[in-house]
């Protein structure tokens, strides 16, 4: 089949490569001319495990474009723009739109959109009413990948959801060829309408963000009562109606989906005259923030005022496995340290480009960026982890032991860490 996916972030990238490998042949489409060119090249213009091999890998099948009209042999064309938060906390939906306005031209009867961006419910049945003129049909088919896994989740995803008006049955089919090899292997399929597709993606991740923000609201707790909040997540998630995933107390979620996702929903949710139905995910979201000042509450509390001190910060990235620092509570908490007069010296194993830019524009200073996470800790006070890359929880404490270590993610065997002469301080744990 001809495929074009329109928008190559880390979603439309990687869906598209995914899509080359399943057998099509494909066009990505995306406005920024130096990002094509390295997947041109077969090289992933962000770090995502998995993903320049499987470039290399679908080269022949695969070509990438800034030129719209190179669309225009392909029948199924995916939608997979950013929709990012706009000041007011809505959904941003420009890139939406004018993806959409861009692809009419080349929209025939045959076509069919797949939409895959996150969307306030009710973008579906709009945009079907922008394409309908052109003869072409909607389905709304969204996307569950996570980052540091997305390879893994495109080619074999938990489930499909498909989203169809009524009357637009055959459609199925035709997302059902798509996904061939997917749907072969028995990959549950569930077929509804354009609002509930919708819904399932900001359902989820509320859901997902609900359940870190409840294990992090027991860490409030138990850092007041002395409580373990890892044992504690242990102990409840032994329950199969509770389950120990996303039940990691630390400094929170961030990310380019979680927090804007249900700041979206909120807001959605109010136009539609429901707002007190998703209440409590404002209450979820002041959770997972109080998480950040938590850091530096702790830092006081061991190294008093903080102006003058020296912060080694592991980890900037959003979470291991990934270069993408948007929302990234790390860089946050950098942030915050160097605003309380400590400098902050940082490494990341694979985010120092991106934060580096992000420092530059934001004209931060008291934060420095270092190449190893040894060299952070030169003349360092406290030692911050961020992001629980695997090189930081199986680094050896007895390298450097003496200081204090402030263990934002509970990655580290506090026991190693205390009998190597570190003073230790978790999230919800001491
Ligand atoms: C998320 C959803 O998981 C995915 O299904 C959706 O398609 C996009 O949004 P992603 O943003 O890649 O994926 O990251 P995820 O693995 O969900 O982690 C989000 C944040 O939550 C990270 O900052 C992570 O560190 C944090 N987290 C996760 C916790 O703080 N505790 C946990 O127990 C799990």
């Amino acid at each position: 089949m001809k495929i074009s996916v329109i928008g190559c972030g880390y979603l439309g990238a990687v869906h598209a490569a995914g899509m080359a490998e399943l057998g099509h042949e494909v066009v990505g489409i995306d406005l920024d001319q130096a990002k094509v060119n390295r997947l041109n090249s077969s090289e992933a213009p962000f770090f995502e495990p998995g993903f320049d091999d499987l470039l290399v890998k679908t080269a022949e099948r695969l070509t990438f474009s800034t030129d719209m009209a190179d669309v225009a042999e392909a029948t199924v064309h995916f939608l997979t723009v950013g929709t990012p938060q706009s000041p007011s906390g809505a959904v941003d939906m420009t890139y939406v739109n004018r993806a959409v306005e861009a692809l009419l031209p080349f929209l025939s009867g045959e076509s069919v959109v797949v939409g895959k961006s996150t969307v306030p419910v009710g973008t579906a049945q709009r945009l079907k009413e922008m394409i309908e003129t052109t003869g072409a049909k909607l389905m709304w088919n969204p996307e569950f990948l996570r980052e540091g896994f997305a390879v893994q989740d495109t080619l074999t995803p938990d489930r499909l959801v498909y989203g169809i008006q009524s009357g637009d049955e055959s459609l199925v089919e035709v997302l059902d060829e798509v996904y061939r090899p997917i749907i072969e292997r028995k990959t549950p399929r569930l077929v509804m309408d354009y609002a509930t597709a919708e819904l399932v993606k900001v359902a989820a991740n509320s859901f997902l963000a609900t359940k870190i923000s409840f294990i992090n609201a027991m860490a409030e707790i138990s850092d007041a009562v002395g409580a373990d909040v890892t044992m504690l997540a242990d102990a409840i998630g032994h329950d199969p109606r509770i389950g120990r995933k996303f039940l990691n107390a630390g400094i929170g979620f961030g990310g380019g989906c979680l927090p804007k996702d249900i700041r979206g929903f909120v807001q959605r949710a109010d136009e539609l005259g429901v707002g007190e139905a998703v209440e409590f995910l404002s209450d979820v979201d002041a959770i997972n923030l109080r998480r950040r000042a938590r850091v530096i509450d702790v830092l006081s509390e061991e190294l008093g005022d903080l102006s003058g001190k020296t912060v080694a910060l592991w980890g900037l990235a959003f979470k291991p496995d990934s270069d993408d620092i948007r929302d990234s509570p790390a860089l946050d908490i950098a942030e915050s340290i160097a605003k309380a007069g400590a400098t902050v010296q940082a490494y990341d194993p694979e985010a120092m480009g991106p934060a580096q830019k992000r420092l530059a524009s934001n004209d931060i200073s008291g934060i420095s960026l270092h190449e190893s996470p040894e060299e952070t800790l030169s003349g360092a006070d406290a030692l911050v982890v961020a992001t629980e890359w695997k090189t930081f929880r199986e680094w050896d404490p007895s390298d450097a032991p003496g200081r204090l270590v402030v263990d934002g993610r509970n990655c580290l065997d506090r026991e190693r860490w205390k009998s190597a002469g570190w003073r230790y301080r978790g999230m919800g744990r001491t």
